[in-house]
């Protein structure tokens, strides 16, 4: 019997129309447009606005595109796996919301939490589950509402986040194309660089974490990035030569979207020329678990049946990973 491997057979992104632009920024927090851009590598970020909105509403929104964009039945849907760091609510799941906006009605759905590394996390997780015979179609949704947990009076974080994320559908494949192999890592050591202090059990609201901003991301930028530059570099790396590929074999790396320098240091690792990577950080900044999906769906057209792709993610944990796909089809 031919081998079962998961490819993706469709994906769909979505983002708020809200631009918050490096100028914007200049005239709420001691930044400039010149800093953000040398340091980052982003111009602007979208912004998800309106009362009891929460990520439910980009996840719905990416998932409805799938389905659609697919002609795929919501009924023949077995499992949502939804990758978020901004649940809408602490308990129920996302996925949960996000089936019932959608009128997923016979899927099983739960959230997966690995900071920016979710999504990969998420795809690891869900192939698994198509390789075993056990699910014949899965969603992976990554999507996040990073504004909702920003303090815009820090400039050292108000600059990086935007909001947004996309979905892809997973079925089985008998010629050797999908998902080859999934290389994943997490360090818990490293939560002391990167977290949001209060809101979860060890430190629940309160007035008082409310009044000292202990609701928002903290990050100690220098010290995620040293961590970052060298373990998304050296799994990717990593990920190619166990799967014997040379940089001419890589028709793109996929890598998430939190500093182009980050970027532009694995890209060199991997010995790759800049247009093998998609790069989509000057337009959306770091929307977290949605910056993968986020890729895959604007490069969809360029791909075709076959192409060698490597996703590589760092993120919050430390969690990071890498993951060895063949592309299954031609737009
Ligand atoms: O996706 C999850 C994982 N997260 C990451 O991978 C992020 C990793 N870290 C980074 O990407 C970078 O560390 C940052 C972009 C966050 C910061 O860049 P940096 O080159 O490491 O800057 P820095 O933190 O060393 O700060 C340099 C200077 C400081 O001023 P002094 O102390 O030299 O006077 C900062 O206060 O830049 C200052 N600064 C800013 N200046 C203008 C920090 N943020 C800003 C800002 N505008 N927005």
């Amino acid at each position: 019997m031919a081998k079962i491997t998961a490819a993706i057979t469709g994906v769909y992104g979505w983002v708020p129309e809200t631009i918050l632009s490096n100028a914007d920024l200049e005239k709420m927090v001691d930044t400039t447009d010149e800093w953000i851009l040398t340091r980052t590598g982003i111009r602007e970020r979208r912004i998800l606005r309106g009362e009891g909105k929460g990520t439910s509403v980009i996840g719905a929104n990416a998932v409805r595109g799938l389905l659609k964009k697919t002609n795929t039945n919501p009924d023949s849907i077995e499992l949502l796996i939804c990758a978020t760091t901004t649940p809408d609510m602490q308990f129920p799941a996302t996925a949960n919301i996000i089936c019932e906006e959608v009128g997923l009605k016979h899927a099983w759905g739960f959230d997966l939490n690995a900071a920016c590394s979710g999504f990969l996390y998420a795809l690891a997780t869900a192939a698994r589950m198509i390789e075993s015979g056990a699910h014949r179609r899965i969603i992976v949704v990554g999507a996040d509402k990073m504004s909702s947990i920003i303090d815009y009076t820090d400039r050292t974080t108000c600059v990086l986040f935007g909001d947004g994320g996309g979905a892809v559908l997973l079925e089985p494949n008998t010629h050797g194309l999908g998902i080859l192999d999934a290389i994943m890592y997490s360090d818990g050591s490293g939560r002391v660089h990167l977290h949001q202090k209060a809101g979860g059990s060890a430190m629940p609201a309160s007035k008082e974490t409310v009044e000292k901003r202990l609701h928002y991301v903290y990050q100690e930028g220098q010290a995620v990035y040293k961590f970052a530059v060298s373990r998304m570099a050296d799994v990717g790396y990593e990920i190619m030569t166990k799967n014997g590929l040379t940089p001419d074999d890589i028709a793109y790396l996929v890598p998430h979207q939190a500093n182009k320098r980050i970027i532009d240091a694995t890209r060199q690792k991997m010995s790759l020329p800049e247009h093998k990577v998609m790069i989509n950080i000057e337009r959306y900044g770091n929307t977290t678990n949605g910056t993968i999906p986020l890729c895959l769906w604007e490069w969809e057209r360029k791909l075709h049946a076959g192409d060698n792709l490597i996703l590589c993610a760092f993120g919050g944990g430390f969690t990071w990973g890498a993951i060895y796909m063949k592309w299954s089809y031609n737009s």
